[in-house]
């Protein structure tokens, strides 16, 4: 830039001697003075494992989001390890007939999930294994828990989602993810994983998790959509108008022994992952769950939006907020995008 004239004595961190502009001028300083990075490192990559071989099944509300059988999802695990994505959350497609009201399939060693898990393992080396504990993909009533009495029993379903969390562990998954929301699961499955030798199994709690709309399509994937019907899970997720009820929630799980905890939904409930960072200083996640892929995914595919912009702008917002890290059904895409640079 060629000098300007100088006006008198500008008074000093006022417009004009500050002007923030400067420091946007070119791309260099841009870069340097920029405040947050995103790299593939930031990602965990969800991703729904169904029965039989070489199939592959569209989800309505989730365009370019597939259900995969083990074979195909190994190799997509391999191209997600190999753009350097950490680690996958591995969400079963139960069929119908296998569940139950109890949700039995889901301690059973040799389900769906646990098969994955060991061919992931044994076939993408160096990737991390997530998984859930909660009992919706197996319930043929499509809650997270038993039902006594019209209500999902909390007790009597911690110790159901102890064995789940067992059967998982010893399939080799690396992170227990408990998703249910029960009361007191985290401190139950810490026990019963030390007890069995799995002290090194991780546990990422959804500690905020709150009973939203933006989990239809995640459903309509899983195939519970139909099961639950009509029903809410407002008596155990949280109300959306909460936030000081979402540190009670992480401070919680933290003294039962979670190693991480994750806030749910993503980027409408950006201040409670900020809220959650700046009281606990602790590895915080946040899922941008399925409605939130459903919307963006949506108006690209329709040319409202950019997806060259917005896929990344929006991932680096969890980073802005706080967030350690991202589950995002965008993950391997955007990963894709960082590299091309
Ligand atoms: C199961 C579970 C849900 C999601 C992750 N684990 C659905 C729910 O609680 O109803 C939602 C993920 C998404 O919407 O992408 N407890």
């Amino acid at each position: 830039m060629s000098p300007r004239k100088p006006s008198a004595t500008p008074a000093l961190g006022t417009y004009p001697a500050t002007r923030m502009r400067r420091n946007r001028y070119d791309a260099w300083t841009r870069a340097l003075v920029r405040e947050n990075t995103l790299t593939a490192h930031d990602f965990i990559w969800p991703v729904f494992v169904q029965e039989g071989r070489g199939k592959r099944t569209l989800i309505d509300a989730m365009p370019e989001v597939f259900r995969q059988t083990v074979d195909t999802l190994v190799d997509t695990v391999g191209e997600a390890a190999a753009l350097g994505i950490p680690a996958v959350a591995l969400f079963p497609v139960i069929p119908p007939e296998k569940k139950d009201g109890e949700g039995s399939e889901a301690t059973r060693g040799e389900n769906l999930v646990c098969e994955a898990i060991r061919a992931v393992k044994a076939q993408v080396p160096g990737i991390g294994v997530i998984v859930d504990v909660a009992l919706d993909p197996f319930t043929d009533h499509g809650h997270d828990g038993v039902i006594r009495d019209g209500y999902v029993a909390n007790d009597e379903t911690v110790e159901i989602l102890c064995r789940q969390a067992l059967v998982q562990a010893q399939a080799g998954c690396d992170v227990i993810a408990p998703s249910d929301m029960m009361d007191g699961r985290v401190a139950a499955i810490r026990r019963t994983l030390d007890a069995n030798g799995f002290d090194h199994v991780r546990i990422l709690s959804y500690a905020a998790k709150y009973a939203s709309g933006f989990y239809g399509p995640f459903r309509e994937a899983l195939g519970s959509a139909n099961s639950l019907g009509r029903a809410d899970k407002k008596t155990y997720q949280m109300d959306p108008a909460n936030t000081d009820e979402a540190l009670r929630e992480v401070a919680l799980d933290l003294e039962e022994g979670a190693d991480m905890v994750m806030v749910k939904p993503g980027l409408p409930y950006l201040d409670v992952v900020r809220r959650v960072k700046d009281a606990f200083g602790v590895p915080t996640f946040a899922y941008q769950v399925s409605g939130e892929y459903a919307m963006l995914k949506g108006a690209i595919l329709n040319g409202w939006l950019d997806g060259d912009r917005v896929i990344l702008e929006t991932l680096m917002a969890f980073k802005r907020a706080g967030a350690d890290g991202v589950l995002s059904y965008f993950a391997v895409d955007a990963a894709k995008r960082l590299k091309a640079g």
